[in-house]
């Protein structure tokens, strides 16, 4: 149970002002650094050709094991492809990509990214955490930390997308966690996304929520939006039998796809999960298995857009 706040606290914690509220010169300079990140922000994506988020509202569809494959996959067709993990809770990317471990190096222009085996330079906050199993601790102030999470998590995202030494890069790929609120954030931090990829599975469940992620993106006037299905079937090992996993008809179809183009078909295959989860993405590890030809389908997509994309 927490502790029952006096009442003069509570009027005090009222107090906390609006972003709005703040526009004006407080002393804190809050509004300017905000402004200057922005700005730096601008200025290094103006070196990306194609920026590409990969999120979905729910979790746990396959969000970073198709970013994984995608970047190496794409990185193996020549592109120069980086990787930033937005998921400062539970980042996974740094171990799909194999740099789990790697030192990052601090530059005058900026923090030096992760170099993958595969050749993706990779960002994620497991590389700032010393321990393998440290849950991420905001420091925060000692009251109403709730209330300055989500700024603060914004502006980590805006310092590994603006602070990062990127270079040139043909297309920038942002795994999103899950919360359809992530992805709000996201579209507001990055007004300029190219590309924004939802995961979904045959599960009626993920589906509710993708659909809401699906709205939200088009609410938002985002240019392109592609559903990604993941695990759509699995195809047994021993026998070839191909079966769809969740037992759902092919509503997706009719219910999502209508809105949005089908810009990938991926079945569940043990497989990629153990090799992704183990740094070696199975496009490259096994690049003859039947759901590494339906990723390099989903890249060959991708690097048409990319080719396609801004200048
Ligand atoms: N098509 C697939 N076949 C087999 N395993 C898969 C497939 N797609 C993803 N996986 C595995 O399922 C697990 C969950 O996937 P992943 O971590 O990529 O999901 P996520 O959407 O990023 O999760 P979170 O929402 O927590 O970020 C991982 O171990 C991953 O390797
Ligand atoms: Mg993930």
């Amino acid at each position: 149970m927490g502790k029952v706040q006096p009442k003069g606290k509570i009027k005090e914690m009222r107090k906390i002002r609006t972003y709005q509220e703040v526009s004006h010169d407080t002393g804190s300079e809050l509004l300017e650094q905000v402004i200057e990140q922005q700005e730096r922000l601008a200025d290094r994506l103006s070196q990306v050709k194609c920026l590409v988020a990969i999120a979905s509202g729910k979790g746990g569809v396959g969000k970073s094991a198709i970013t994984a494959n995608l970047a190496a996959g794409l990185a193996s067709r020549g592109f120069k492809v980086g990787a930033t993990d937005a998921d400062l809770n539970g980042p996974s990317l740094g171990r799909m990509l194999n740099v789990s471990g790697a030192t990052l190096v601090d530059s005058a222009d900026g923090v030096e990214p992760a170099m993958s085996p595969s050749g993706v330079s990779v960002m994620s906050m497991e590389l700032l955490q010393s321990e393998a199993d440290a849950p991420l601790k905001w420091r925060e102030p000692a009251m109403g930390g709730f209330i300055w999470q989500s700024s603060m998590e914004t502006g980590v995202l805006r310092e590994f997308l603006g602070d990062v030494v990127w270079g040139d890069l043909d297309v920038l790929l942002i795994d999103v966690p899950p919360g359809t609120d992530k992805i709000k954030r996201l579209l507001e931090l990055l007004p300029s996304l190219d590309l924004l990829l939802l995961v979904t599975t045959p599960s009626e469940t993920t589906r509710f929520v993708v659909a809401k992620s699906i709205r939200l993106a088009q609410e938002a006037m985002v240019d392109n939006i592609g559903l990604v299905e993941n695990m759509e079937s699995h195809v047994c090992s021993s026998c070839g039998h191909v079966s769809r996993l969740f037992g759902t008809e092919a509503a997706t179809e009719e219910h999502l796809h209508g809105s949005v183009s089908l810009w990938g078909s991926i079945p569940f295959d043990p497989r990629l999960g153990a090799l992704t989860d183990q740094g070696d993405p199975l496009i490259t590890a096994e690049p003859e298995s039947a759901a590494s030809s339906a990723l390099q389908a989903l890249v060959e997509r991708v690097s048409k857009h990319i080719k396609g994309g801004k200048e």
